[in-house]
């Protein structure tokens, strides 16, 4: 891909690039109220969140529909400073970069498991390379099932790493525990510029034991969403640790 310019705005900061090494919290929006989708966000900002995370999803690489730019859109309209982090759950995510860019994302996650087999490392490579020209952060997604060896190579690329710790394609699954040994392995290849996260499954009772293992974004919907917004700052500090 060849593109003449990028759409990120200048003047504001993604906290997914900054180096400070603080833990993120993430609220997923996949578990909002979507007939209230800027009150719910604005609720979960006001009780300490640091970004929102869109899940997209396309029917195709996941068993569910979810959202498409024009909600990125809409968040960046009614939220102007807040880092937007695109999780990309779909195939062919090429397609989509730029709408998504242009929508106001800041930073866009793969998966490695959308990639062509033959040549999945290079069209991973390929595609961060298209995502930064665009002005975004870039994010490789890795699935539960997904061996960790399959993915080493590729992490000193990207500014971010999602360890998934459910399949994905809905909120309120169960944590895989298992997969924290990929955190341990992941944690110790990684700049001080680049960040893991890990999505699914993420409550205040295994938070402790996530950011033990190098975690430092957490995403979370129903453990944010779930409860009504006069809780939400005490989930987000536990989160938080
Ligand atoms: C999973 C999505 C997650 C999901 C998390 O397919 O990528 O972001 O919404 O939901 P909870 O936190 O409820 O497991
Ligand atoms: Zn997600």
């Amino acid at each position: 891909m060849n593109h003449s310019r990028t759409y990120t705005r200048r003047d504001m900061t993604n906290v997914l690039s900054t180096t400070a090494r603080r833990t993120l919290i993430a609220p997923s929006i996949l578990s909002a109220d979507f007939g209230h989708m800027a009150e719910e966000c604005r609720s979960a900002l006001d009780a300490g969140a640091d970004l929102l995370h869109l899940d997209v999803m396309d029917g195709h690489f996941v068993p569910n529909l979810t959202m498409g730019p024009d909600m990125c859109r809409g968040l960046r309209r009614a939220f102007p400073k807040v880092t937007l982090d695109v999780h990309l759950m779909v195939m062919h995510p090429q397609n989509y970069f730029e709408a998504f860019v242009k929508a106001g994302a800041d930073h866009l996650t793969i998966h490695i498991e959308a990639m062509p087999p033959a040549d999945a490392a290079d069209q991973a490579l390929e595609l961060a390379e298209d995502i930064r020209e665009l002005g975004a952060t870039a994010g490789l997604a890795i699935n539960p099932p997904t061996p960790v060896e399959r993915f080493l190579g590729l992490v000193e690329h990207f500014d971010l790493i999602l360890i998934m710790s459910v399949n994905p394609g809905f909120s309120g699954q169960a944590f895989i525990p298992e997969v924290l040994d990929k955190a341990r392995r992941i944690r110790p290849l990684l700049r001080h510029d680049q960040r893991l996260q890990i999505d699914g499954g993420v409550s205040p009772a295994n938070a402790p034991t996530i950011r033990a293992a190098g975690v430092d974004v957490l995403v979370a919907a129903s453990a944010i969403f779930g409860l009504p917004p006069a809780r939400r700052s005490e989930a987000i500090a536990l989160l938080r640790g």
